[in-house]
């Protein structure tokens, strides 16, 4: 018998007080791979207290680097000299965390080679890394495979120009952190624009890099000899703001989001506003305000500045119990609609046809059994139990803590009725 995690959740009114928004999952894994850039002791600051964080830490510890987690968000990272760099990154750890394939970039700049397990598919689907292997290769590396593994080599990464085929948010973020330390100039056309690249390249630049265009989609870069050491602060998780917004708009109230950011999420936000949520922005953070009426809209996912997949199904929940018939259109990932079939576990009438969803809100949920098939659609069904009639228990809980750090004890603070349970399973389960 192990034990797992569920949460159990009851819905306990409107929402009020205030929660610091933490450090942004999807900078913070990629900041932590750049540290492999530079021989020293690196800073981080603001890091969040997830589980995703924590492998990215034993993947760089595999490759010999030594990680301190000091508290308060910080997070020390002395990283050796090359020769003492083991360039890989294991099968066990790559199956846990799809994105440590943002290693090899740094790893090749750095060691010459690079072993990175293959990844599988996820919980939304197939997720290749086709992108990563054309751009690293226009780089002047060649790629072969050995016994799972994808094996890469260079004699030494001089600049190319790379044009990608979709701007891939994590592709570019490893093109970019092998730019930096090839010879001569790098131009990454239609690049991802997202915050985290940003961040990404910032803490690049204040380490000695050479970055021009970033939060276009003309990325270019002049390639340095070598790095130093970074002390940079994390910019604040857009995805958990979106999250602490969801939760208020569907139970109402009136909630402080501190260190949230508008210019992160100005689309999501445009939506929210026509659905009848108020927010308004302040230097210091995002104030949310909702009568827990919401009326319907068509949204369709698209890479940044457009609304992000990561948000479709905090999306769909609210429309789920707003008024009116919507439409999402999920543009970037195929199986990004499996935890519906949850939603309606709970009542929600959501029909499904390709990559949309027609939903016939002003639905009363009820509390079912649900499991988190990944972590939006973990934190989407916390949103939905926030305002279902009875009990709802939610498991595969793992995969939220993936993500947020202890979102049940900032739920709680702000009035929601959610526990954390260890439960007994059977092994085979
Ligand atoms: N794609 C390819 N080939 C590639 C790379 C991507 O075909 O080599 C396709 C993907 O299958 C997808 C599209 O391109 O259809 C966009 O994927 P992208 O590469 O932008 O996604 P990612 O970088 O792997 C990051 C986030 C995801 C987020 C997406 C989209 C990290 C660690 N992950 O993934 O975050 O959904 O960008 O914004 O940064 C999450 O946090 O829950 C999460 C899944």
């Amino acid at each position: 018998m192990t034990y797992q995690d569920i949460f159990v959740v009851r819905p306990a009114g409107p929402l009020f007080g205030s929660v610091k928004i933490n450090g942004a999952k999807n900078s913070v894994l990629k900041l932590m791979a750049a540290t492999l850039l530079a021989e020293g002791t690196h800073h981080l600051y603001n890091v969040p207290d997830i589980t995703d964080v924590k492998i990215v830490a034993q993947m760089l510890t595999e490759c010999g680097s030594k990680v301190f987690f000091v508290g308060d968000g910080e997070v020390i990272i002395e990283t050796p000299k090359t020769s003492d760099i083991t360039p890989r990154a294991s099968l066990e750890l790559v199956a846990k965390i799809r994105a440590s394939v943002v290693v090899m970039g740094p790893l090749l700049a750095r060691c010459k080679t690079v072993e990175v397990a293959q990844p599988g598919g996820d919980d939304f689907g197939s997720r290749p890394i086709d992108y990563h292997i054309e751009g690293l290769s226009s780089l002047g590396s060649t790629f072969s495979e050995r016994d799972g593994y994808l094996i890469g080599r260079t004699e030494g990464l001089t600049g190319g120009r790379v044009v990608l085929e979709f701007p891939s948010h994590t592709a570019t973020d490893n093109i970019l952190m092998a730019a930096v330390l090839a010879d001569g100039t790098t131009v990454i056309e239609n690049a991802a624009r997202e915050p985290e690249v940003i961040d990404l390249a910032e803490m690049l630049t204040s380490m000695g890099a050479k970055i021009n265009g970033v939060g276009t989609s003309r990325i270019e870069v002049q390639g340095v000899p070598r790095l130093g050491v970074a002390n940079h602060r994390v910019i604040p998780d857009r995805v958990e703001a979106a999250s602490f917004l969801a939760a208020v708009a569907v139970s109402g109230g009136e909630v402080f989001l501190e260190e949230a950011r508008e210019d992160h999420m100005e689309m999501l936000l445009r939506k929210m506003r026509s659905m009848g949520i108020h927010i308004e922005s302040t230097p210091l953070g995002i104030w949310v305000k909702s009568e827990a009426h919401l009326r319907a809209v068509d949204v369709s996912t698209l890479p940044y500045p457009g609304v992000a997949t990561d948000y479709q199904p905090l999306v769909v929940t609210m429309l789920s119990v707003a008024e009116g018939t919507s439409v999402v259109s999920e543009n970037l990932f195929s199986g990004r609609f499996r935890y519906i079939e949850e939603l309606r576990k709970m009542g929600a009438d959501i029909v499904t046809d390709g990559h949309h969803v027609v939903i016939r809100g002003a639905s009363k949920l009820t509390g079912a059994e649900v499991r988190a098939s990944d972590i939006r659609a973990g934190v989407a069904l916390i949103v939905a139990a926030l305002v279902a009639d009875g009990e709802t228990k939610i498991s595969g809980v793992r995969h939220i803590d993936r993500g947020y750090e202890r979102i049940e004890q900032r739920l709680r603070l702000l009035g929601a009725n959610i526990d954390r349970r260890a439960v007994g399973r059977k092994e085979s389960d």
